[in-house]
């Protein structure tokens, strides 16, 4: 039988390091269910210590996430430790995830501690983690770059007390494949107690080689990789999720490793954290990228029509991509509204499945064929929907080449009718101005990003605007709509509704 590759996804902690992602505890839930189906080996639901915010999360996340082990992340230091297990005791399976730097570079300028005093803070966090749960793993922060000779002592140490799990990162992206591979088998030679525990690497992307050096690790003998779906993470990100998966599976002549991972749900998990974070994949990302299986040139098609593996080393639908050439229209039902996003990997609850079929509806009436594509946009919007504060009853916007752009807005405001009206540069920063006026409320938009869904003038739009508050907390907001100023409107007034929510639930902590 072949060995099992530990797939550790970190998309709610390091993933949600990413600049300008804002998750609240709803989306993280919805996230760790589909983590959950995706069927990774532990997910890494926060930092309690960090905020009440990431605290609740962590909670949640232990409290009804079944089946698989969950984590939470606390540095070498009681109150942390203490945390984390106050966050975790629901979970079935709770593993403490307790770190510190090894790098003389770290060591001197961030922690301004010894080597003895890192390793002895080390060993002392293993053991108060151990005293809570048997699963405790403990991470080096910046292992490649710290001394080899130490970084081995460190984790004999934490070996010694009782870690189970010992990481070695990359924490800067530093690493070429070759070095990262000889580096853990190094410290695997030179680490005694170190065959009674999971070897595990956690590498970030900035010269882009998160992946290859997961793998190079592999090959040297470490059993758990730390992900992020998309790749997803703090500046250039981490290894993806989904590259790490699908390379050991289509060469599993070369590794002879098999992950637990259900691929046939990784192209919805990761439409589902792109949707949820805001953050758009890449058209020619590997295996989740608009492009990664599309064939442009005649002869590329030529072949591929032939015999699909010519150009093909993975059949889409071994990552659920599915071709359909079913169309749903005004006349469609509710049955079939439901049994379509069934196979297309939605489960929504009966609210949810309300809110989508009317918007549904609407967009029927403007489109005359919703493809699998619109009904994916509508359930992005659908289910980035948190309690409407502000509800767009209409806008009409008066706009050309030589008037001066005016809209009226008609806002419900917690249920009260309001309608405004302003003028702008431009039609969408009328149609801005309205909504600020009626709601009182004016945030920095940071970026604004408008995609057509399909092909065609009656595609639908779909924008994604990001608007910072005055505490520089960024906020993303999505809206879709056949009309371009109406999709605009929704993505505004979406992410006030969430920049609400979100202070209502920061002011229960
Ligand atoms: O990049 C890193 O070193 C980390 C650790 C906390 C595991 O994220
Ligand atoms: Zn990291």
């Amino acid at each position: 039988m072949s060995e099992h590759v530990y797939i550790f996804d970190t998309t709610l902690r390091d993933g949600e390091q990413s600049p300008g992602v804002n998750l609240n505890i709803r989306e993280k839930l919805q996230i760790a269910h589909q983590l959950a189906r995706l069927n990774v080996d532990v997910i890494e639901a926060g930092f309690p210590f960090a905020s009440a915010g990431d605290f609740r999360a962590v909670q949640s996340v232990a409290r009804e996430v079944r089946g698989v082990t969950v984590a939470g992340l606390a540095r070498a230091r009681a109150s942390d430790i203490d945390r984390a297990w106050e966050a975790l005791r629901e979970a079935e399976q709770p593993r403490i995830h307790t770190f510190i730097a090894t790098s003389d570079i770290h060591m001197q300028h961030k922690l301004r501690m010894n080597r003895d005093a890192v390793l002895e803070a080390a060993v002392e966090a293993v053991k108060r983690a151990k005293g809570y749960t048997s699963d405790v793993e403990f991470s080096a922060e910046d292992a490649f770059r710290s001394d080899l000779e130490f970084l081995c002592r460190v984790l004999a140490a934490v070996i010694a007390a009782g870690a189970t799990t010992v990481n070695i990162p990359d924490t800067v992206g530093y690493a070429m494949p070759d070095e990262f591979g000889e580096f853990i088998r190094q410290v695997q030679e030179r680490t005694p107690g170190i065959e009674k525990v999971v070897v595990s690497v956690h590498c970030h992307n900035d010269l882009g080689l998160a992946v290859a050096n997961s793998l190079a690790a592999v090959k040297s003998g470490a059993r758990q990789v730390e992900c992020t779906v998309n790749g997803i993470g703090e500046r250039a990100g981490n290894a993806a999720l989904e590259e790490v998966v699908m390379a050991l599976y289509t060469r599993r002549e070369k590794y002879g490793l098999t992950t637990g991972i259900h691929t046939n749900e990784i192209y919805h998990t990761s439409k589902l954290i792109s949707t949820v974070t805001g953050m758009p994949v890449q058209f020619n990302k590997a295996i989740v990228g608009k492009n990664a299986f599309l064939h442009e040139s005649g002869i590329h098609q030529d072949g591929v029509l032939k015999e699909r593996t010519t150009y093909e080393i993975i059949n889409p639908s071994l990552v659920g991509i599915t071709c359909t050439n079913l169309v749903l229209g005004k006349h469609s039902g509710r049955h079939a509204f439901r049994q379509r996003l069934a196979e297309l990997g939605f489960e929504l609850s009966e609210d949810e499945l309300n809110q989508a079929f009317v918007r549904f509806k609407e967009l029927a009436d403007t489109k005359k064929q919703i493809t699998d594509e619109d009904l994916e946009a509508i359930l992005e919007e659908t289910i980035r929907q948190v309690p409407a504060t502000f509800e767009l009853d209409y806008l009409h916007v008066f706009s050309g080449t030589t008037v001066k752009p005016t809209a009226v807005i008609g806002l419900l405001i917690e249920g009260e009718f309001v309608q405004e009206t302003a003028c702008g540069n431009g039609p969408v920063d009328a149609a801005y101005k309205a909504i600020e006026k009626a709601t009182g409320r004016k945030y920095a938009l940071v970026s604004y990003v408008i995609d057509a869904v399909t092909g065609g003038t009656d595609a639908l739009a779909n924008v994604t605007l990001k608007v910072r508050d005055k505490d520089n907390r960024v906020y993303t907001g999505r809206g879709v709509s056949t009309d371009v100023l109406e999709a605009s409107a929704r993505a505004y007034v979406n992410v006030m509704n969430r920049i609400v929510y979100d202070q209502k639930t920061r002011k229960q902590d």
